[in-house]
């Protein structure tokens, strides 16, 4: 099953049905490479990564990935090209669509990721804007799907600043039938319009996406505690105001006292100990955190795959 849509940019722009997929064919794969079956759909092809920003697993996790089904992935940071002197982003798309054949960006703006995409013949994926990062909520997906079996009707509790992760995971979450709690303080709360429209695709899945400051209350009966840093990058000058905001919004071990007694612990990483979590849950027996860094690579493969190869998977 092909994906509809020519690139990945948001979980809200895929089907019930193609996140399914994803989060199934990236089981596949992951099953291929353990078992050293080879696998190269995107034999001798090439992927671009363009990044504005600071990586350490989306960066391995496409280039080691993409290596893996066959490819050959280029990382360019804004230093080392013309993009970081300000070449056009409608320039850089048209002339990447003659060279390579799939984009994957990390960067500021969403609006430069929707641009870049609609300039670009080839297929683009989103490595991370200051609006969403898909690739790690469908990850996510995947991740409590290993460990639980099922999606459908568990209850993810996210915990802190309402950003980029805290989109892309209500976004994921009512894709599936999940239901989410984003607690965050007022100020911090996440983007209304993402909340309406994951609101809306709940819905239809019969689940409840909604934001709830007090955090103890949100976090009843949880089967996931997730969390993300209070600063997320760019965000650098407040990173004292928001120490102060959201000091309370922790995931440690009173917080997990109220959660189900099995509750799965995740955060995207990088971690900020003593910050959003503490150092003994996340290195507790509940913490999935490893997990979900290594599903990066196989969630990723299954999405170059659909968006890159004609491979029937
Ligand atoms: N979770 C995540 O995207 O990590 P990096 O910033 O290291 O890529
Ligand atoms: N919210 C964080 C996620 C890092 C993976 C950031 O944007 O910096």
């Amino acid at each position: 099953m092909k994906l509809i849509h020519k690139d990945l940019l948001s979980i809200h722009d895929l089907t019930a049905d193609e996140v399914v997929h994803i989060l199934d064919v990236a089981e596949k794969l992951k099953t291929m490479q353990k078992r050293g079956v080879p696998h190269e759909f995107c034999k001798g092809k090439t992927l671009a990564m363009l990044f504005s920003k600071a990586s350490t697993r989306t960066r391995v996790s496409f280039e080691t990935g993409f290596y893996q089904l066959g490819g050959h992935a280029l990382y360019l940071s804004d230093k080392d090209s013309q993009i970081g002197r300000g070449e056009p982003i409608r320039d850089t798309a048209r002339v990447l669509s003659r060279m390579v054949d799939g984009i994957m960006i990390r960067t500021f703006s969403h609006d430069a990721v929707v641009e870049l995409a609609r300039y670009a013949d080839i297929p683009v994926i989103n490595g991370l804007t200051d609006l969403l990062h898909p690739c790690q909520a469908l990850t996510d997906l995947l991740t409590i799907r290993e460990h639980r079996g099922t999606l459908r009707g568990r209850k993810l509790v996210y915990v802190g600043d309402g950003n980029n992760m805290a989109h892309s995971l209500m976004y994921a979450c009512a894709k599936v039938g999940m239901d989410m709690v984003c607690a965050s303080p007022a100020g911090y709360q996440p983007n209304p319009v993402v909340v309406r429209q994951a609101q809306e695709d709940a819905h239809a899945m019969g689940c409840t996406i909604s934001v709830e400051p007090d955090l103890r209350k949100a976090a009843a009966g949880a089967d996931v505690l997730y969390t993300d840093v209070w600063t997320s990058m760019g965000e650098e000058a407040e990173r004292d105001i928001r120490r102060q905001a959201l000091h309370e919004y922790q995931i440690n071990s009173g917080l997990l006292q109220v959660a189900k007694d099995d509750a799965l612990v995740m955060h995207c990483l990088p971690a900020h100990r003593g910050e959003e979590i503490t150092e003994d849950v996340l290195e507790g027996p509940h913490s999935v955190v490893f997990d979900e860094a290594e599903n990066r690579m196989h969630t990723q493969k299954a999405i170059m795959v659909l968006l890159m190869s004609d491979a029937a998977l």
